[in-house]
């Protein structure tokens, strides 16, 4: 990013950026073969930690994806799997089936700036159908927008939606406290193996925003 106002954003970034970098070429140096980024937009990764044998799938709206698949020709003849999923409205077990994932060995599923655009019934309708994708060892790194526990949820959402340029067209849907979000996952099948703060990896950022959390499937959930 050209440096500007934003600085504040910009930290929350550079973190975001280093955890699920760490993320993707662990998995890689696992042998996990096969990475499902939702809600992908312009993430690159499938260039930058492109390796032999290893899969690609990016979930994101048809329109963007078509956006997507133009510029990426430019540098590339080699495209990832791009997946057509409406997370308001589609299966994405059933997206993913359909794209060639195998829901027999393991997967990194990547859920990065995405969550705090759907609500929490989408949320965990979302987790689930990955959880149903995976496969024992696989792995969800997730971005979940948090706020301190003793303010109202409702009023957090409308004052950060008020100071967003694009809060109308595309607002933020949840944001909770760290606790309350955790279960989320948890209710979803995904149990948390590591949490961070931004600010744990950044000391600039502000602390309590944004989690930066890896989880694995639940094996007794039903
Ligand atoms: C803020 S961007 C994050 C992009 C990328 N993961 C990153 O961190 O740079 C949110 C992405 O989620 C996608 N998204 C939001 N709601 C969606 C939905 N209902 N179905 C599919 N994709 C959705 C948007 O199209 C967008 O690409």
């Amino acid at each position: 990013m050209r440096p500007g106002r934003a600085v504040l954003l910009r930290e929350h970034l550079e973190a975001r950026t280093a955890f699920f970098d760490r993320v993707v070429l662990e998995a890689l140096e696992r042998g996990v073969d096969q990475v499902v980024i939702v809600g992908a937009g312009y993430d690159d990764r499938a260039l930058r930690f492109r390796s032999p044998g290893v899969r690609f799938f990016e979930v994101d709206h048809p329109r963007t994806q078509a956006d997507k698949r133009r510029r990426l020709r430019r540098f590339s003849e080699e495209l990832p799997a791009l997946v057509p999923v409406d997370l308001e409205r589609d299966s994405i077990a059933a997206a993913l089936a359909e794209a060639g994932h195998s829901e027999t060995r393991p997967t990194l599923f990547i859920c990065e700036g995405l969550l705090v655009y759907l609500g929490a019934e989408k949320i965990t309708e979302l987790l689930a159908g990955l959880a149903a994708r995976a496969a024992p060892e696989s792995e969800l790194a997730a971005s979940l927008a948090t706020h301190a526990p003793g303010l109202p949820t409702h009023a957090v959402l409308e004052f950060a939606n008020a100071a967003r340029r694009t809060g109308r067209q595309e607002p933020w849907r949840t944001i909770l406290p760290r606790d309350a979000h955790l279960d989320l996952l948890r209710n979803a099948g995904w149990v948390e193996a590591e949490v961070l703060d931004d600010a744990d990896l950044r000391p600039n950022a502000p602390r309590g925003r944004s989690l930066l959390v890896r989880a694995h499937p639940d094996t007794v959930a039903p």
